[in-house]
C-alpha cells in the first residue's frame, strides 16, 4: 500500500486506504508519546519550517512538537515580523525559503487555495495547516483518530457537525473524510451559516439541534468564526446559544454514549456549555489535542518516506 502524494494539502485527494495508513501509524506514535522517552528518528536530518500567516495555538505547537519528537530541525517563521509585512508576495517568501532547502513546509494561511499555490512553487513537501475556509486536513485526521479510538471503528457512524459550517475548514475536511469512510454526516446550524450547495456533499442538513442530534454517535461542535464574518450572521450570541449551543438538554437527544468534540479554541457559553466541554465522560476534547501530535508525526513521517523514495516508487 502506497501513499501516492508528495504533499498533504487536503482530504479531498486521499483514498480511504491512505487515510487509514496515516491513522494506523499515528496509533504507534500515541504509544511513543505516552512513554517517558519520546524520541523517534523518522525525520532525522530533515528541516521543517512552520509558516503561520494566521494565529494558531494548538496546531502550531503540535506540528512543532511532532517535528522535534521525530528528530527534525524545526524552525518557526514569525510571519507577523517577516517581509510579508513589507509587501513581499507569498510566492516570493516561498521562493526565499525554498532556497534554504527545507524538507517539510507547514503552512497556515487566511486565503483558501494559498497553500496549494505555494506547493507548486517549492521543491519540498508541503502540509496544509489550514487555508481560509478550504481545508484543514490534519484536524480531520486527528478527529478521525479520536473517533476511531472512542468508537472502535470509523465507518457506519452517525456524526453531527454543528454550528458555523460556512466559515469552517474543519467542517469541510471532516465532511470529506467521514464521507469517504462511509459514515452518515448530519450538519446542524442556522441557514445563514450553512454554505450554499452543501447537500451535494452527500450530507443531511438540519436547522434544529433536537432533530439533528437524534441518535448520533458523535457530536462535533464548531467555533463561531467571528473573524470571518463581516455582517449579521446571527441575531446575538445569547440567541445563538439558546438555539445551537450544546447543553445537557440538547445532548440528551444523541445516543447515551455519544462523544462530544470541539477543535478549539472554544467560546464557552456561545457554542458549548463549559460543563459539557469539561465532562470527562462525554467530552474527548483533550484527547483530540493529544491525537493531534501523533497524527502530525505520522503525516510528516509518511511524506518524508516519499521524499526519500524515487519518483517511480512514489507513484507505483
Ligand atoms: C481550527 C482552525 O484554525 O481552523 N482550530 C484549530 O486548528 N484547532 C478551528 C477554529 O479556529 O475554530
Amino acid at each position: 500500500m502506497r501513499f501516492s502524494h508528495k504533499h498533504l494539502l487536503g482530504i479531498e485527494p486521499l483514498a480511504p486506504h491512505e487515510i487509514s495508513m496515516i491513522l494506523d501509524l499515528a496509533e504507534r506514535y500515541v504509544d511513543l508519546n505516552r512513554g517517558r522517552a519520546k524520541h523517534g528518528d523518522a525525520l532525522a536530518g530533515l528541516t521543517q519550517i512552520n509558516m503561520f500567516f494566521e494565529n494558531s495555538t494548538r496546531t502550531q505547537a503540535s506540528f512543532e512538537l511532532a517535528g522535534m519528537r521525530l528528530g527534525a530541525d524545526v524552525m518557526n517563521m514569525s510571519m507577523q515580523a517577516s517581509s510579508i509585512k513589507k509587501g513581499e508576495t507569498l510566492i516570493d517568501t516561498a521562493l526565499t525559503l525554498n532556497a534554504m532547502h527545507p524538507d517539510l513546509l507547514v503552512v497556515r494561511h487566511p486565503h483558501s487555495g494559498a497553500v496549494d499555490l505555494l506547493a507548486q512553487k517549492v521543491n519540498c513537501a508541503v502540509l496544509n495547516a489550514g487555508d481560509g475556509r478550504h481545508e484543514h486536513p490534519t484536524q480531520a485526521l486527528l478527529d478521525a483518530l479520536t473517533i476511531r479510538r472512542a468508537k472502535g471503528r470509523l465507518h457506519r457512524l452517525s456524526v453531527a457537525i454543528c454550528g458555523d459550517i460556512a466559515h469552517s475548514r474543519v467542517a469541510r475536511s471532516n465532511i470529506l473524510l467521514l464521507g469517504k469512510m462511509e459514515n452518515r454526516v448530519k450538519l446542524i446550524g442556522p441557514p445563514t451559516l450553512m454554505p450554499a450547495g452543501i447537500a451535494e456533499f452527500g450530507v443531511e442538513v438540519y436547522q434544529d439541534m433536537a432533530e439533528g442530534l437524534q441518535d448520533v454517535d458523535v457530536v462535533m461542535m464548531l467555533r463561531l468564526q467571528k473573524e470571518r464574518m463581516d455582517g449579521g450572521f446571527i441575531p446575538s450570541e445569547r440567541e445563538y446559544y439558546h438555539r445551537f449551543g450544546l447543553d445537557a438538554q440538547k445532548l440528551a437527544h444523541a445516543k447515551p454514549d455519544a462523544i462530544v468534540m470541539h477543535p478549539g479554541p472554544m467560546n464557552r457559553g456561545v457554542e458549548i456549555d463549559g460543563t459539557i466541554a469539561d465532562d470527562i465522560n462525554r467530552s474527548v476534547i483533550q484527547e483530540q489535542v493529544e491525537m493531534g501530535v501523533a497524527v502530525r508525526m505520522a503525516a510528516m513521517d509518511i511524506l518524508a518516506r516519499n521524499l526519500r523514495a524515487t519518483p517511480q516508487e512514489v507513484l507505483a
